[in-house]
């Protein structure tokens, strides 16, 4: 069912149970994984796997570079959750069914959502290649009056007005520098702006977006993100960055390009994520 208004407390705990009924973990830890970034689920140990069209509810991606399945398992000694691959607003999805992921992870008992995107460069000092640690973000998409909150509040998953202004979570975010350091991956900083998509901006915009404060701009994540404070759980998200956004207007940008980026990045990224696991 595409455009699904919003899901009721029995129809997110209906795909908890089916979860929980697949599985022999606890998670802890719920992972996404962005565009290119996926074979991080391959590092999974001992996983059970649950392919999304098993999931009552649940949205798959129709854009390539996503596998649909959840891959449970065990990392650096964790129990995880990963959602190897995402759907977007961009593809016709409601923001609940955007976000009914995050919400099942907050039923599931998960406490950590670990946030991974691919993402252009706006800060002219980062470059493809590049990880960046989001330390806030700019809800652009939910300032034009898109935002997954948006309808009845079940005091059950949190409350009405949720407080925003530690979204990413600051020990989480100390973790990964860590990590970062100690492993020697360069790990970047800066803020994310989450836009619909799925056209790539234009020079205009990104002039903009770059006046208004943002470091890296994407199509996924703003959504998640909200949905998980307000239901209680602490985020850590880190942007993979896959292209230069067009400033200039003289690059062209395309999604293959994203993807091998993505592909380079991995490494680095499992570098830190296990650092963080581990750091828990
Ligand atoms: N713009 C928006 N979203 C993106 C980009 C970009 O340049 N790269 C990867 N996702």
């Amino acid at each position: 069912m595409i455009n699904e208004p919003f899901f009721s407390l029995a129809q997110i705990d209906e795909v908890a149970a089916v979860v929980r009924a697949r599985t022999r973990y606890q998670p802890r830890v719920g992972l996404i994984l962005g565009s290119g970034l996926g074979s991080l689920a391959d590092s999974i140990e001992l996983s059970d796997i649950i392919p999304y069209a098993d999931l009552p509810h649940w949205p798959t991606s129709t854009v390539w570079g996503h596998t649909g399945q959840l891959v449970i398992g065990t990392l650096e000694g964790q129990a995880a959750l990963v959602m190897q691959g995402r759907v977007h607003f961009y593809e016709g999805y409601s923001m609940a069914q955007v976000t009914l992921p995050v919400r099942v992870m907050q039923r599931l008992g998960i406490e950590i959502l670990i946030v991974t995107n691919a993402a252009g460069a706006i800060h002219p000092d980062f470059a493809p290649g590049d990880l960046m640690l989001i330390t806030d973000h700019l809800n652009m998409i939910g300032m034009s009056g898109i935002n997954p909150l948006i309808g009845p509040n079940d005091p059950a998953l949190g409350q009405r007005f949720p407080d925003m202004s530690q979204a990413y979570d600051r020990a989480l975010g100390e973790l990964a520098r860590q990590a970062a350091r100690q492993r020697n991956v360069i790990l970047r900083e800066g803020v994310y702006v989450g836009l619909s998509g799925p056209a790539f901006e234009t020079p205009a915009d990104l002039r903009f977006l770059r006046m208004a404060g943002a470091d890296a701009v994407g199509m996924s994540t703003v959504p998640e993100v909200t949905v998980a404070r307000h239901g209680g759980m602490r985020v850590l998200g880190i942007s993979g960055i896959s292209n230069k956004a067009n400033l200039d207007g003289n690059t062209l940008t395309s999604h293959e390009e994203v993807l091998e980026a993505g592909r380079l990045m991995v490494p680095g990224l499992e570098k830190i994520i296990r650092g963080v696991l581990r750091g828990l």
